[in-house]
């Protein structure tokens, strides 16, 4: 049924066939039709964090910035979804046009600079929601007028909001459309800021007698320097995983595109080999302990089996929602079983 939507939503203007596309799914989910977007995918258990996944395949941060439609979007059949990113206050994001499709290249390019209607919204959607069939991340950030020195007041604050309803949390750090934002990567920065959360995180889980796992999402235009610098950091202070990656600033894969020179973010097809290269970084530079979550440019079951071979426990999507619908879910829950099933095959670092 995705197919025959997709050249209608297609010939909108990106971010009104964002609010239609979602709105149809939401309005397919409440009349019980939703299955006419495509069968779930069979169950494939997956453990990380401490947490039990129904199978390893999530929808990634910033589709459902404000935790709207979270039941309809578990019952497409993710095995998580990342709400967010959600700030401590409203605001309105950057101005319109902000989304950009690249059809050739199977990308977009984004700006909206964490459009959002802040975490007390963004608390009462959770609360109101059933939450069945998988389970809730929530991506946090800081608003656009917070100062850098100030951002950890903006993080802690998110975190305390939306700690008893998370099953985890994510710190993004990795956007490229909040001024600055990415420099809370920087060694020093990130030391204070995620050891500041941890220790927030640690006061929580005796608050609430329950741990719930922190997790820092990173930009996939980090050096190998800057990686070596982050993976140091990050185990150090133990957080409970890292998601690689976010969107791109680089153009190079898409050069010569009329959208090429729109700033923000770039993410599906061309973000692929960067960021898992970066995810095969970090793999080997992170503690065993600490898994991973592997994002950008998973537009096949095959990209999934890849990102798991690089050493994802779990991946996300996004931008391959948009230009392969539903069944994109399923096609990567049966290409991560065959890989992991396959003794032989279960070694190789590519597939
Ligand atoms: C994003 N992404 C994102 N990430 C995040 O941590 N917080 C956010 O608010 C957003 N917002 C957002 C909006 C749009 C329109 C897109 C396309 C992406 C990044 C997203 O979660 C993911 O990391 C990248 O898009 C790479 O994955 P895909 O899209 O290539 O599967």
């Amino acid at each position: 049924m995705y197919g025959l939507a997709r050249p209608f939503l297609f010939a909108l203007e990106p971010e009104r066939a964002h609010r239609l596309g979602l709105a149809s799914m939401e309005a397919l989910h409440r009349v019980r039709l939703q299955r006419l977007l495509g069968a779930r995918p069979r169950p494939f258990p997956t453990r990380a964090f401490g947490l039990d996944f129904p199978n390893p395949v999530g929808l990634a941060a910033g589709l459902d910035k404000n935790g709207e439609h979270i039941d309809a979007l578990l019952a497409l059949g993710f095995g998580f979804v990342e709400i967010g990113t959600v700030t401590p206050r409203a605001q309105p994001g950057n101005q319109a046009p902000r989304m950009f499709r690249l059809p050739q290249y199977r990308a977009l390019i984004n700006r909206l600079g964490f459009n959002n209607n802040g975490v007390d919204a963004l608390v009462r959607n959770v609360e109101r929601a059933r939450r069945q069939g998988g389970l809730l991340g929530i991506n946090i950030g800081k608003n656009k007028d917070t100062p850098n020195e100030s951002a950890v007041t903006d993080y802690l604050h998110c975190l305390e909001r939306v700690y008893p309803l998370a099953d985890y949390v994510t710190v993004n750090i990795s956007s490229p459309n909040t001024a600055g934002l990415r420099e809370l990567q920087e060694e020093q920065a990130l030391r204070r800021l995620v050891g500041e959360l941890r220790e927030a995180q640690e006061r929580l889980a005796s608050r609430h007698g329950r741990r719930v796992p922190l997790l820092v999402k990173v930009a996939p235009d980090l050096s190998d320097e800057d990686i070596d610098a982050a993976a140091r950091v990050l185990g150090d202070l133990s957080v409970d995983g890292v998601i690689a990656t976010n969107t791109t600033v680089s153009r190079i894969a898409v050069q010569g595109h009329r959208h090429a020179a729109q700033a923000g973010g770039l993410s599906g097809e061309p973000l692929m080999n960067k960021s898992t290269a970066v995810l095969r970084m970090l793999r080997t530079r992170l503690p065993d302990g600490i898994p991973l979550i592997g994002v950008g440019g998973v537009m096949s079951g095959a990209d999934a089996a890849k990102k798991t071979a690089a050493g994802a426990t779990l991946v996300q999507l996004y931008t391959g929602l948009v230009y392969r619908g539903p069944r994109l879910i399923g096609e990567c829950v049966e290409a991560i079983r065959r890989r992991k099933e396959a003794p032989s095959r279960g070694n190789l670092p590519n597939l």
